[in-house]
């Protein structure tokens, strides 16, 4: 029974050291590709995208949603530090995508798309904290939480939002120009 125990004992320290080698040799190795260029395989897409789905999750219900988010006040608020912060990865409804953006892996969500639905306290938990190794910015550090709440509820109006609504909300014009827009100068 001892020399049972012993055995498996033994067989456990050996197999750590082997792994806990072979990870160290793999690391060191240079063999990973971490070309932004090289799409993830499917395990490490599936592997990545599951922890951050559960770490958001996990997370999120403790930011308590504040009334008022559908204020024209708040939305416009938003909509201006969209222009300043997001637009250069997120785009806007008819722009092309910056070369930035294109360049992500994994590539920033489209937040216009009519098909969303947004959950503010989760876009909330997003925006302040950021995503560690996709490019998504934390913006706790510079943006105060009323600042975060604003964009949540630009956020809540941008699903199917047309390049006219958002050159309202924001004065970027589109690329279209179609005639009902101010400032159609150059
Ligand atoms: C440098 C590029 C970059 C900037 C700037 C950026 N984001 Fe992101 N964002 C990303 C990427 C990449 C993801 C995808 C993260 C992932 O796959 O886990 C993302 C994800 C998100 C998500 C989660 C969407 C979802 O449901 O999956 C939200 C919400 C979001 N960003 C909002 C914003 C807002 C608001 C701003 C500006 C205050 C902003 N982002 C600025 C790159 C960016």
């Amino acid at each position: 029974m001892k020399r049972t125990l012993l055995t498996i004992a033994g067989t456990l320290v050996i197999t750590s050291v082997v792994v806990a080698a072979g990870a160290y040799a793999f690391v060191n190795s240079g063999i990973y590709d971490v070309s932004a260029t090289t799409p993830h395989s499917r395990m490490m897409y599936w592997a990545t995208h599951q922890t951050m789905e559960h770490s958001v999750g996990r997370r999120m219900d403790a930011n308590v949603v504040p009334a008022g988010l559908d204020l024209p006040t708040e939305i416009s608020a938003g909509a201006a530090l969209y222009v300043e912060n997001c637009v250069t990865c997120h785009g806007s409804p008819d722009r092309e995508r910056s070369a930035i953006s294109q360049g992500l892996n994994p590539q920033p969500p489209d937040l216009f798309s009519a098909t969303r639905e947004p959950d503010p306290a989760e876009n909330f938990q997003f925006i302040k904290y950021g995503v560690k190794m996709t490019g998504m910015p934390g913006f706790a550090g510079t943006q105060t939480d009323e600042q975060i709440w604003a964009l949540v509820a630009f956020l809540n109006t941008t699903p199917g939002q047309t390049a006219v609504d958002f050159a309202h909300a924001t004065g970027i014009r589109p690329t279209s120009r179609p005639s009902d827009l101010p400032n159609q100068e150059n």
